[in-house]
């Protein structure tokens, strides 16, 4: 990855969304630390108060908010709450990083092109939970990450970016987990850098990269 270009107006402000142990978080910190992603993580939003990647924001000082869904009276209300606390820290892009709640379409339509999500696996095989067992159930020899834009179903959005890992013979879910998320933590900070270089556009269902 090469360092990007600094976006017009500064380090992009981006909202990662977390439910557990946040290594795509720290990756993404990591690779912004770097100076290799012209961004800035504006808020942590975390519906689960024990999850891991709420310490991380913690230990790094970021800006984090927890927001549990049982104290709204309805998916519609919960989704809401978590658009203001995007939009009041100021974020114009939306990560989601093992964030373990399907959006639905008014949070989608709020914030269309501006929410990315990782998935484990080379969609469109192997979509929802358990990506990687399901991949090793299936027998397929090649699986991998990918980098796409949420849109109203699970795991369908238009693809921004994939890398692939060899499933190997004696691969357990562990094994091949583990290679498929050192991909997922060199992936997503990319992607994130294309966005903040202004770099993609949506162009019905494919990712156009710009040069
Ligand atoms: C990753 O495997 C990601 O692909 C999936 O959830 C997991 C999150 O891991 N969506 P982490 O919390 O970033 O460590």
């Amino acid at each position: 990855m090469t360092s990007g270009a600094t976006p017009p107006g500064g380090p992009l402000p981006i909202a990662v969304l977390a439910s557990g142990r946040g290594s795509n978080l720290a990756a993404l910190c990591d690779a912004i630390d770097r100076g290799e992603v012209p961004a800035r993580v504006v808020l942590v939003l975390s519906d689960r108060a024990d999850a891991r990647a709420v310490d991380r924001a913690r230990q790094r000082g970021l800006p984090y908010r927890v927001l549990l869904r049982r104290e709204y009276p309805s998916r519609e209300a919960y989704e809401a709450a978590v658009g203001d606390a995007i939009e009041a820290a100021g974020a114009r892009l939306v990560c989601l990083a093992g964030f373990m709640r399907i959006l639905g379409p008014a949070f989608v339509r709020r914030f269309w092109g501006r929410v990315m999500n990782v998935h484990p696996s080379l969609l469109p095989a192997f979509p929802g939970l358990d990506a990687q067992r399901q991949a090793l159930e299936y027998g397929v020899r090649v699986s991998g990450c990918t980098v796409h834009f949420v849109d109203e179903g699970v795991d369908s959005g238009p693809i921004i970016l994939q890398a692939a890992v060899p499933v190997e013979p004696d691969d357990t879910v562990e094994t091949l987990s583990a290679r498929i998320l050192a991909e997922e933590h060199r992936l997503y900070p990319e992607a994130v850098r294309l966005f903040a270089e202004g770099r993609l556009t949506i162009e019905g269902r494919r990712v156009r990269i710009l040069a």
